[in-house]
């Protein structure tokens, strides 16, 4: 570590440890606006230090301090306590979280705030399992999928497998399988003549937020739905190791991925506003949760039904292959016509609380201004990766920070607040509910937020998902951070981003590496969801993952199942909490910088490239249907070039201006947060009127996934298929044009500030 302080020689600039007040800091800006001097501070005629203050920026030793204060040790210390006990939202263990996290936030010297919400949530009922049962069709049960699960199983607390919002209800019939069970799969079985209606579907899990699997089984006309996680995806077969946990990280048959099935966000019955004692609440039938029964299996339990399948032999060549040693076929119906399957859903929805714990850090010059830090508590069992790794870096962070402004050392500029979301996983309930609640507020001052809900997946490189206004921020961090990896580091690549570049460099069109790192965007897999797509703050997602090289996975085998343990974290994915840790710094820095920089180290630019980059890949996907149904198409690239000239003259004025007058610092940081803000739309996506980012959103067809003008991918998705293409391309052009005038108003919020205004039409 000793290494990055040598690199930096930036002078150190003093920086006064006293604690100024509101009081004093109104006098200050007051006095001080008088006051300073072109020639540089005066000392004397102010309150003790005042105006000097409001010029500081940041100083680096306390950059380098925070880093190195960071112990894999604690680290390791905190994820135990964390994944004791199974936690999921709303029931004892998650409230013991609560107060074990203020208890840890106000050791640290944190202000502590938690906010409650009154939310309807789902669990498997504790006297009736769930059930799926293959039957002879003479009442006699063939085989029952919960012989397969695991001694671990009994456990108190442990729940068993389930689909959060899956409706009670018992099916019985025909099995068809459905390959991931995206549109196109059902299309592909309607092509061969198999019709879904009436039938239990199974799927596998894979290359779709798996709400969207229900969804689409149900507009498909299925009775319910099964899903599975196949082996070739979830063992390491493809890697040549299929030896599974707790020797190694990849999944067992009897291992299943819980996990909610409702497709909003935030409370069901309260859809745009909290969930507290004012609220009004839709009754369950009003609100859009799933209609048809489903549930999820193991690999184990889907050979054992998935053997006696009769029907269709799928394509060799196909995606609808997998790794389990039977011939896949579609159905309907088994080798056995008599035979049938039946699926028992007993688990019910039930209203409870949910909190969020915050730790603040009040803000010594801007207090007014906040930067975000947060991650999830609730986990559907231990939670070891998903979320407690995460919680487990953000205490350690809390610690470090709070440690050093007890010291004296240290206050940073803004606030910064660490959230502890609740229940994100039914649909990122706290953190949306509190952006319902806050919105107002949240978009005013709300600087940036960081997410780290499962920050180690693997041990090969840092990712990073952002929006275009962090990239800048996230490179220059990981060039600060050390290599976790000690073979990396003897191969001469001493930072974090030297093996992010190596193993994930970004690729142009032209498949040419443009020397920096990829940075994805933002779909909707965490809390940073409703921050960015609601309130418009700019946000980061993070985590170490795994070398796509070298594996051939979507994510982590053991997700969501009960073998998200401790002791597989940290016998199989990181011995010595070293990469834990390194993420740790790394979002330490991010959000020191954020808090600390007097301007912001956001980047505007990065933000006109991005939007050239997506405009290419509008164009390669659509361009040509584009052209011939629109006759603005090229006007998209001008608005985004006019965009480029803002953003470059924003830039010449940041070179040049006053850099001794605060209030000249304050707007420029305003103007880079607001164009965050500035590509939300006031009504929401076509059919999505809770998410108003035009530019990144998820795929409607897919919630995980991050797509660039989501409205438009969502008309034009099968836009051939629709019964009236015309009145569809009319809603394509109508929202083409308010892309064209969201970015074209974008660009004014760079703008001097007196000459806002185009003068042409
Ligand atoms: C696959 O199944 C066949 C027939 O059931 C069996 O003979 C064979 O040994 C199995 N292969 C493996 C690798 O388990
Ligand atoms: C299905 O579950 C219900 C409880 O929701 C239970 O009463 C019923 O006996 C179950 N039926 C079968 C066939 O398991
Ligand atoms: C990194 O991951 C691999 C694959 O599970 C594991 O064998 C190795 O021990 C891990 N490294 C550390 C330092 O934990
Ligand atoms: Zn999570």
């Amino acid at each position: 570590m000793t290494d990055i302080t040598s690199s930096w020689n930036t002078p150190r600039i003093a920086i006064l440890a006293t604690v100024t007040s509101a009081l004093t800091l109104t006098l200050g800006l007051l006095v001080g606006r008088f006051a300073i001097s072109r020639g540089g501070h005066q000392n004397g005629v102010f309150l003790a230090g005042a105006p000097a203050r409001l010029m500081d920026t940041e100083d680096l030793d306390v950059a380098s301090k925070i880093m190195d204060g960071i112990d894999p040790a604690r680290v390791e210390e905190n994820l135990r306590e964390l994944t004791r006990k199974p936690h999921i939202a709303g029931r004892t263990a998650d409230f013991e979280l609560v107060d074990f996290i203020k208890t840890r936030f106000l050791q640290y010297g944190l202000q502590v705030q938690i906010t409650p919400y009154d939310v309807l949530l789902s669990y498997p009922s504790d006297e009736v399992p769930n059930t799926v049962r293959l039957l002879d069709g003479k009442e006699n049960v063939l085989y029952d999928s919960r012989k397969d699960e695991s001694k671990l199983s009994n456990a108190p607390g442990v729940v068993k497998p389930f689909h959060a919002f899956s409706p009670a209800g018992l099916v019985e019939g025909q099995l068809v399988y459905a390959g991931y069970g995206r549109v196109e799969d059902y299309d592909w079985l309607k092509s061969h003549n198999i019709d879904v209606t009436g039938h239990l579907v199974i799927v596998k899990y894979g290359k779709m937020f798996r709400g969207d699997k229900v969804d689409i089984a149900q507009t498909n006309g299925a009775a319910g739905i099964l899903m599975y996680t196949d082996p070739a995806e979830f063992t390491g077969m493809k890697g040549g190791d299929d030896r599974v946990y707790p020797s190694t990280w990849w999944l067992p048959p009897d291992g299943v991925q819980r996990g909610t099935v409702f497709t909003g966000e935030g409370d069901p019955l309260t859809p745009g506003y909290p969930a507290n004692d004012l609220a009004y609440r839709y009754k369950e039938d009003d609100v859009s949760l799933p209609k048809i029964p489903s549930h999820p299996i193991g690999y184990g339990a889907a050979e054992n039904i998935m053997k006696h399948l009769d029907g269709l032999k799928v394509p060799e060549d196909s995606d609808w292959q997998g790794g389990m040693n039977i011939s896949y076929r579609t159905g309907p119906g088994f080798l056995v016509p008599s035979w049938k399957i039946q699926l028992n859903v007993t688990s019910r929805n039930q209203r409870a609380k949910v909190e969020n714990v915050f730790g603040i850090i009040k803000g010594n010059i801007e207090p007014d201004r906040y930067v975000l830090l947060g991650n999830h508590r609730d986990a559907w069992i231990y939670g070891a990766l998903d979320p407690s790794t995460g919680t487990a870096a953000m205490l350690e962070i809390a610690r470090t920070m709070g440690e050093l402004v007890k010291s004296g050392d240290w206050r940073p500029r803004r606030t910064i607040i660490f959230c502890s979301w609740g229940a994100e996983e039914y649909g990122h309930f706290g953190s949306a509910e509190w952006v319902e609640q806050y919105v107002a507020t949240i978009r005013e001052r709300a600087v940036a937020y960081i997410n780290m809900d499962v920050p180690v997946i693997g041990n090969d490189t840092l990712h990073v998902d952002a929006t275009p206004l962090m990239h800048k921020l996230a490179y220059e961090t990981a060039k600060k951070v050390p290599n976790p990896n000690p073979s990396e580091r003897a191969a001469g690549r001493p930072f974090v981003y030297d093996t992010w570049l190596r193993v994930e460099p970004w690729l142009d069109s032209d498949k040419q590496s443009k020397r920096i790192p990829k940075i994805g965007p933002l779909g909707s897999g965490s809390d940073y969801a409703p921050l960015l797509q609601r309130a418009g703050v700019t946000s980061l997602d993070l985590w170490y993952a795994v070398d796509p090289t070298l594996y051939d996975v979507q994510w982590y085998a053991l997700y969501h199942t009960e073998y998200e343990v401790f002791d597989i974290y940290k016998s199989q994915f990181d011995k010595d909490f070293e990469y834990l840790s390194a993420v740790a710094r790394f979002s330490a820095e991010v959000t020191r910088s954020l808090a600390d920089s007097l301007l912001l180290p956001l980047s505007p630019a990065d933000y006109s490239r991005g939007l050239l980059d997506i405009l290419h890949i509008l164009d390669t996907n659509h361009g040509t249907v584009l052209r011939e149904n629109l006759d603005n198409f090229e006007k998209l690239e001008k608005v985004i070039k006019e965009f480029g000239k803002d953003v470059e003259e924003f830039e010449h004025r940041l070179k040049t201006l006053d850099s001794n007058n605060p209030f000249i610092a304050r707007q420029i940081n305003d103007q880079m947060v607001l164009l965050e803000r500035a590509f939300l739309v006031p009504a929401g996506l076509p059919q999505r009127p809770l998410k108003k980012h035009i530019l990144f959103a998820e795929n409607a067809n897919n919630r995980y996934a991050g797509s660039s003008f989501p409205g438009l991918g969502d008309l034009l998705f099968q836009i051939e298929l629709d019964p009236d293409p015309r009145k569809r391309w009319e809603r394509v052009r109508q929202h083409f044009s308010a892309i064209l005038h969201t970015i074209q108003s974008a660009g004014a919020t760079l703008r001097e500030v007196s000459k806002f205004m185009l003068e042409t039409m």
